[in-house]
């Protein structure tokens, strides 16, 4: 019995099959290439002495999907794979429903069909929008979505919602504030294409001297130094949070069809703070400028962590200067390739 991870090779989905193979779990990944590279799978290789078993595929393609279920026996699946530039889904939003949507309505049949144990879903904090309260709990209103990205989202956790119900399922969706660092042994990390549009790989190749400036979206916020607000979570602490939430759903612990929990560190960071951290532990002088809020941008989102503390046993370990840290790394490592 295998564990699937879809979207395996990219930014979460790599650092989650480390987790899960460093766990003792068989691990199969399918992903389409479409925003990952195959070498992914040496740097898994080169940290956990095992190379997962790969499969490329669009899930979207419902025909190569039943098939793949046909041949394999699945326990349990962990879906990443979907597009996530948040401009993009605003300028293609047909893309980013069918792709998300059609993906996860495809893999979720096949789950009825064979009975397949529990799934667990990559969802986002962006589903809250700008929360009333800070932290923000699982009960905070899902307010309507930003960008078409945002709302793939929301409507992924719709179905599951009551697929799951119907069908007996057991799924967990996993909300994440911003993920950020890469693995200590900079074999794996994000790969951004093109120009980042997140603050963290901004920063870095900036310091890297790849790009002239940081732009900060906005110091005129209501926070103490006028900058957003946001709570940074290492990816590998991340990843860990998949491996809790699967070991739940196989024991089968879980208390409902489907539950949500909140994934990040608990703790805000403003932009500002965020730079000034990462030259600490950089030793690198950042070029930065402040300049005009960007659109859609909220005033400040953190996590409260109480629910997937206490019902998975998670919780993040490693700071944000070890997250920013390890990106720095990573950073370096790019260069010399
Ligand atoms: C963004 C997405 C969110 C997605 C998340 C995934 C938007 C509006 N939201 O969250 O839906 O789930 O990424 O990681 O894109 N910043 C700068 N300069 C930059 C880049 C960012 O000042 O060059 C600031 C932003 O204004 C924000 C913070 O840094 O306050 C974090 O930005 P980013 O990393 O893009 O994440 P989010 O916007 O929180």
């Amino acid at each position: 019995m295998k564990i699937l991870v879809t979207g395996g090779l990219g930014y979460i989905g790599s650092h989650t099959v480390v987790a899960l193979q460093e766990k003792g779990f068989e691990v199969i990944v399918i992903d389409d290439l479409s925003n990952s590279r195959i070498e992914v799978l040496d740097g898994i290789q080169a940290i956990t002495g095992i190379r997962p078993e790969f499969v490329q595929m669009d899930l979207q393609k419902k025909a190569e999907v039943k098939q793949f279920f046909k041949s394999h026996s699945i326990q349990g699946i962990i879906h990443f794979a979907a597009s996530k530039a948040v401009g993009e889904s605003v300028e293609k939003p047909l893309l980013y429903y069918q792709n998300n949507l059609i993906s996860l309505m495809n893999i979720l049949e096949e789950m009825v069909f064979y009975k397949i144990e529990g799934l667990i879903f990559s969802s986002s904090c962006t589903v809250y929008g700008q929360a009333d309260t800070l932290p923000i709990t699982e009960n905070a209103a899902i307010k309507p979505a930003e960008s078409p990205y945002g709302k793939t989202k929301q409507i992924g956790e719709d179905i599951l919602r009551d697929v799951s119900k119907a069908d007996n399922l057991n799924v967990i969706a996993l909300r994440y504030f911003n993920p950020i660092g890469a693995h200590e042994s900079a074999l794996i990390g994000e790969l951004p294409l093109g120009v980042p549009q997140n603050l963290v790989p901004f920063v870095t190749q900036t310091a890297a001297g790849i790009r002239k400036e940081l732009s900060v979206f906005g110091a005129d916020y209501p926070t103490p130094d006028g900058t957003a607000i946001r709570d940074y979570i290492h990816v590998v602490d991340l990843a860990e949070a998949h491996v809790a939430a699967l070991d739940r759903l196989i024991n089968k612990k879980n208390k409902a069809n489907f539950e949500a929990f909140n994934i990040g560190t608990g703790k805000g960071s403003s932009v500002l703070e965020l730079i000034k951290t990462f030259v600490k532990v950089s030793e690198k002088q950042l070029n930065y400028k402040i300049v005009g809020r960007r659109e859609g941008d909220i005033t400040a989102a953190y996590a409260d962590t109480t629910l997937a503390n206490r019902e998975l046993g998670w919780q993040a370990k490693l700071s944000l200067a070890d997250a920013l840290a390890s990106a720095w790394k990573w950073q370096l490592k790019q260069e010399k390739n």
